[in-house]
């Protein structure tokens, strides 16, 4: 069989990797934007082709279509979905894992996430407020008397453009007008109508809880954490993920079986409201980034209309039966017959990314990096290509995270594992790797413990999702 992959990360190296090493034998085939040199190992490994193109553009990928007629297709990223990407498929009658336009708008727009939270009832929703002009949002923290968080109300790709204020904000004019120049600063990514999105501030450990869906069924995937800043201890500008922890089993050391649970069932309801508004199956992955709260317990902070990226690269390596079977029965609806058997071992990703990233792109981009491959695989690393492309024999980085790599073993030893790959590493410029990714576990437990005694206590008194806040308009807001 035949199977069609989009995108050109180091998610996509995983999916393709699970497809490439799936006893079906599946010749996989593959659009990216430029040569991934693990993605071209897989479609190599399994005599499919390679096409250089543009994933996000409906029409790019339609003609690929036209040319491998895949039996079926893998979308990694958003951009694609929000696009059409998926609707392109099945408008040539190839299934596909992959939420269709309308359904990836959970992603896409923020506002039109939480509405839906809220009209139907849905546990885990925050209180917001959408603003169509910046001026007015920033009147209103003006006003306002609680905590926030302030965002751009569509993705904008997501990292560094949003400000959490968690300062009570009236109790300083100085920090108020800070925040309002924060928010200006948002206007300048925001798009469409509503532009800025302000929601009431909730604070917890966090975690993605990722749901494949065929439209008919289910099935939740083992949790996994990822790590936004860019530098140790969790300081420095957000990114798209420095690196990601799953596991032990399908939870994470500070979630507890309920609360796994309790997860899930936000996000089947999710896709329920998904479907019955678009009058649409859901099919594809979706993906609960959420956070353990005082408030609810699981709350939700956003929706992924896919697998994140490097959370996939944390649970991919970790399931035992065959992930690329597990795909193929999600797009053609028969994911009913799946298995999924999981490593009870944890995971630790670490991203290798150029000095530069995320703020200064240029800097980050066009340098060489050199690696060690066959040792780094001998020392029981993982290693998925990111944001690095094959130029002739030399690996260039693209400007993001170039590597991921990725150890399935108890914390501490995935901790020595990967700081021996990593120094098997080198580049032409210095690069950037977290070394406290799956080191930071207790304070997560504590934290986690802290937060799930108040919202214990607000359920026994009938208290869960409450909430109050000073505003001059006098109680909810
Ligand atoms: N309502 C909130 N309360 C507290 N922290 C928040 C809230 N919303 C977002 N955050 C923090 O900001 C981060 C980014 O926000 P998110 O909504 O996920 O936007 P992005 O699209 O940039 O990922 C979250 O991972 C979380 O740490
Ligand atoms: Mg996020």
């Amino acid at each position: 069989m035949k199977v069609l992959l989009v995108g050109d990360g180091a998610r996509e190296n995983a999916l393709a990797d699970a497809l490439a090493n799936s006893p079906k034998g599946y010749r996989v085939f593959a659009v990216s934007s430029y040569v991934n040199p693990g993605i071209k190992e897989a479609v190599e490994r399994t005599g499919g082709t390679y096409y250089i193109g543009k994933p996000t553009d409906p029409e790019s990928v339609r003609q690929v279509i036209k040319a491998v007629n895949p039996d079926f297709g893998v979308i990694g990223p958003e951009d694609p979905l929000f696009n059409g990407v998926a609707d392109e498929f099945r408008k040539e009658g190839i299934p596909v894992v992959g939420a269709s336009k309308n359904c990836s708008t959970i992603e896409k727009s923020k506002v039109w996430m939480r509405e839906l939270m809220w009209k139907y009832g849905i546990p885990g929703r925050l209180r917001f407020r959408a603003f169509s002009s910046v001026e007015e949002a920033a009147e209103f923290i003006k006003e306002y008397g609680g905590s926030v968080a302030v965002k751009p109300a569509e993705q904008v790709g997501g990292k560094g453009v949003k400000v959490v204020a968690d300062l009570q904000a009236y109790l300083s004019k100085e920090k108020r007008i800070a925040l309002s120049k924060g928010v200006s600063a948002i206007g300048s990514y925001a798009k469409g109508s509503v532009k800025i999105i302000i929601e009431e501030k909730v604070d917890g450990p966090e975690y993605t809880l990722h749901v494949l869906s065929d439209g008919n069924v289910t099935l939740p995937l083992p949790l996994a954490q990822d790590y936004k800043h860019a530098y140790l201890h969790s300081i420095g500008p957000e990114t798209g993920g420095m690196g990601s922890i799953s596991g032990p089993g399908k939870l994470l050391p500070f979630i507890t079986d309920e609360e796994y649970e309790r997860s899930y069932d936000i996000v089947r309801r999710t896709i329920q409201a998904i479907e019955d508004t678009f009058k649409e199956k859901y099919v594809g992955v979706i993906s609960g980034q959420m956070m353990l709260t005082g408030l609810w317990g699981p709350t939700i902070i956003e929706y992924y209309s896919r697998l994140g990226d490097p959370e996939a690269s944390a649970i991919i390596p970790r399931i035992k039966s065959d992930f690329g079977e597990v795909l193929e029965l999600t797009a053609t609806g028969h994911l009913a017959k799946a298995k999924l058997e999981v490593e009870e071992a944890p995971s630790v990703v670490r991203a290798v990314a150029p000095r530069g990233y995320p703020l200064n792109k240029e800097m980050a981009s066009n340098k060489r990096i050199w690696l060690d491959l066959p040792k780094m695989r001998e020392l029981g690393c993982k290693v998925y290509f990111g944001s690095v492309a094959l130029e002739g024999n030399s690996l260039v980085t693209k400007g993001s995270r170039a590597l991921e790599l990725v150890a399935v073993q108890p914390f501490e030893e995935a901790d020595k594992t990967l700081n021996k790959c990593f120094s098997l590493v080198s580049s032409e410029i210095p690069l950037i790797y977290r070394r406290d990714i799956g080191i930071t576990i207790a304070e997560q437990v504590e934290k986690a413990e802290i937060v799930r005694f108040t919202y214990k206590n607000r359920e026994a008194r009938g208290l869960l999702g409450v909430s109050a806040d000073w505003s001059p308009q006098g109680g909810l807001w």
